[in-house]
């Protein structure tokens, strides 16, 4: 098995190879003036390939789409897809008449190549591996990560900021011996305008408590949620989410509200203490 990496992976790809004992390459990447990309490959019958595809995903995405081509018409007979961070997972299914369900958009094409596995992080909605039969997700929860750089908090409850991050709060909260609830989020699909409160009957008065998120992008969901953790009498509040972008002004936000903020590097940023690349290489292992 080879290992393949884009340069912006590298990171990941030199601790996964170091871990897992197989040498590293890189693919060859070029940019054109005119926006347009090309890759070069080295002909292997089997490939890891490691994408980071934050930022930039549709360059990134083409850049990957092109190098799993190359590889098929060199002869590749079987192809694992390292991909930390999936863009587009939150399209994963039509909100307005006349959307595409991006996520299956994307997926889908992964199907013309040999691609027998997908090991990622996190995944928006675990479902939309079902879009693409056949190939095998792994989709990797960092919860015993997070509940080790959290456990010197005394966290004793988990919130997700909806229903739908529901099963994060609940695996780091099983991870840290805590208790967890979710609050009701609703988003204005024609604005985009979120709100969200708290369900009846929680009280935090006096807890320490951490909110899970997938992904913080402009920073406006976490912070909503720990207004809210706030106005219900938290004493602290941790925040732990993988996919980090921070847009805009999410910094200052961030530091108005949070008490410490954990994320990983499936995007590497000030914030990214928790390394995914040995549960990225262990994931690896088991299917090599
Ligand atoms: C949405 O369903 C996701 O799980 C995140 O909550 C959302 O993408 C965060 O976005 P923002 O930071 O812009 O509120």
């Amino acid at each position: 098995m080879r290992l393949y990496y884009f340069k912006n992976a590298e990171d990941l790809a030199k601790a996964i190879s170091a871990r897992l004992g197989i040498d590293a390459r890189q693919i060859e990447e070029r940019d054109f003036p005119d926006g347009e990309v090309l890759v070069r490959v080295e002909p292997a019958r089997e490939v890891a390939l490691i994408a980071r595809l934050y930022p930039d995903v549709n360059k990134n995405l083409v850049k990957l789409y092109l190098a799993l081509d190359a590889l098929t018409d060199y002869g590749a007979e079987r192809i694992v897809l390292v991909a930390p961070y999936l863009p587009y997972a939150r399209q994963d299914r039509r909100f307005r008449e006349g959307e595409p369900i991006s996520s299956k958009t994307v997926l889908s094409h992964l199907k013309l190549y040999p691609v027998t596995h997908v090991v990622t992080v996190d995944l928006h909605k675990a479902y939309i591996s079902d879009y693409v039969g056949g190939i095998r997700f792994i989709n990797i929860y960092p919860s015993s990560q997070f509940a080790e750089v959290l456990r010197r908090w005394n966290v004793s409850h988990v919130l997700s900021p909806d229903a739908g991050s529901l099963g994060r709060a609940e695996a780091l909260a099983k991870a840290l011996g805590a208790s967890y609830d979710y609050f009701e989020k609703f988003r204005d699909r024609e604005t985009g305008e979120i709100y969200m409160r708290p369900r009846e009957g929680i009280s935090l008065q006096g807890k320490a408590v951490a909110i899970v998120d997938d992904i913080l992008a402009t920073g406006g969901t976490l912070v909503d949620a720990c207004k809210n953790a706030r106005m219900l009498g938290a004493s602290a509040v941790y925040a732990a989410v993988t996919h980090c972008m921070l847009l805009g002004n999410a910094r200052e936000k961030i530091k108005g509200c949070i008490n410490a903020l954990y994320c990983t590097n499936t995007i590497p940023c000030e914030y990214s203490s928790v390394d995914i690349a040995r549960p990225l290489a262990e994931a690896l292992a088991s299917i090599l």
